[in-house]
């Protein structure tokens, strides 16, 4: 039986990809040993993040006003790292409020400066970027691009003419193209879309680095590791160069285009499914609806709860919804291949005509 994941994070990756990151733990071809002992000192650990920083530029088109940081401690690190580093001296900051993510983000700010809620969701429609009742003198304004939990994604976005703009970009970063050069700061864990779980990207617009707060301990200062080439201390070097190769895939299989084209038919193919049922509903807004998490549920919790058992007695895994919202959940990231989502709705039909 063939086996999906569905896993929100850490995702399935290419078999070209899990093939590449083996054959560097047994020894690296440009380097003296495995991967897992390389020093980072060592060129050949240089080679690898200066390789994977340049392929970030390319597929982003990344203006050279931006920094590339390869971090650690998760997305859920800066969710307060964001107001200690940027906040400098207007000591407010402006933010979206449209699900799970969001809300845990502005949480862990609230004790780093004064939130301003400056558009809300409802849960199932996001407050378009024209509406949103930005501050011009706050330190920034950060939304979430994606929220994984809720299956919402914006697919329009805001203007830079306001304060800095700042993106969580955990569940969709390297999944289409965006214009980076309207954002001050962008970040994203690496497990989902870029590789493994250990490593947390950070693009940075350099005149953000001059608030920096001194006082930071300097692994988590924005601006010591932009001078430090992201190597203050011991940086995740195993998630780098999975990375890298991750970064190496992307582009060799039409870059962000493609990626975003292949999110569109894997998506495309389960909300038809969806739809077209009288017995499968997603909650979300048509036109605000992810293509990386689709949620959705059968009539009732019990039928949910069958649904999943026997999805994985079929081979079809991590289905279930987040663990505060309930439901299914299929997650579908760069790595997922277009087989999962044919055998998912092929698994849904059947389970509806069985219990529908
Ligand atoms: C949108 C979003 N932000 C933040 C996080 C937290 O990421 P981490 O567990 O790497 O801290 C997640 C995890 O799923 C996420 O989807």
């Amino acid at each position: 039986m063939t086996r999906y994941s569905f896993a929100s994070g850490p995702a399935p990756l290419p078999a070209d990809v899990i093939g590449a990151v083996a054959a560097d733990v047994r020894q690296l071809a440009s380097g003296p040993c495995s991967i897992l002992e390389l020093p980072f000192t060592h060129p050949a650990f240089s080679r690898i993040l200066e390789g994977a920083a340049g392929t970030i530029r390319e597929l982003l088109s990344l203006p050279d006003t931006h920094h590339v940081l390869f971090l650690q401690g998760g997305a859920t690190s800066q969710f307060s790292l964001v107001p200690q580093n940027l906040i400098g001296s207007a000591a407010q900051a402006d933010y979206i409020e449209t699900g799970l993510w969001s809300h845990r983000a502005i949480e862990q700010a609230s004790p780093w400066c004064k939130i301003n809620i400056v558009a809300r969701g409802n849960g199932q429609t996001l407050p378009r970027p024209d509406t949103w009742a930005r501050t011009s003198d706050a330190a920034y304004c950060h939304f979430t691009a994606n929220e994984t939990a809720n299956g919402l994604q914006f697919h329009r976005w805001p203007d830079d003419n306001s304060a800095p703009l700042v993106a969580d970009m955990t569940a969709d970063l390297f999944t289409r193209p965006f214009p980076i050069d309207r954002f001050g700061l962008v970040y994203a864990s690496a497990q989902k879309n870029l590789g493994a779980t250990g490593l947390t990207l950070v693009l940075i617009r350099q005149d953000l680095l001059e608030r920096s707060n001194g006082a930071l301990p300097a692994p988590l200062s924005y601006a010591r590791q932009a001078s430090a080439g992201s190597k203050v201390n011991t940086p995740p070097t195993l998630a780098i160069a999975i990375a890298n190769h991750m970064l190496k895939w992307i582009s060799s299989h039409g870059g962000l285009v493609e990626m975003e084209e292949k999110a569109k038919q894997r998506s495309a193919m389960i909300y038809s499914a969806i739809d077209e049922s009288m017995f499968y509903t997603c909650e979300i807004t048509a036109d605000d609806r992810s293509m990386l998490n689709i949620c959705f549920r059968t009539p009732t919790s019990r039928l949910d709860k069958l649904f999943l058992n026997s999805a994985a007695d079929e081979g079809l895994f991590d289905l279930c919804g987040h663990v505060d919202i309930g439901g299914m959940r299929a997650s579908l990231y760069n790595g997922a291949p277009r087989d999962a989502a044919e055998a998912l709705v092929q698994f849904m039909k059947y389970f509806e005509a069985k219990w529908g």
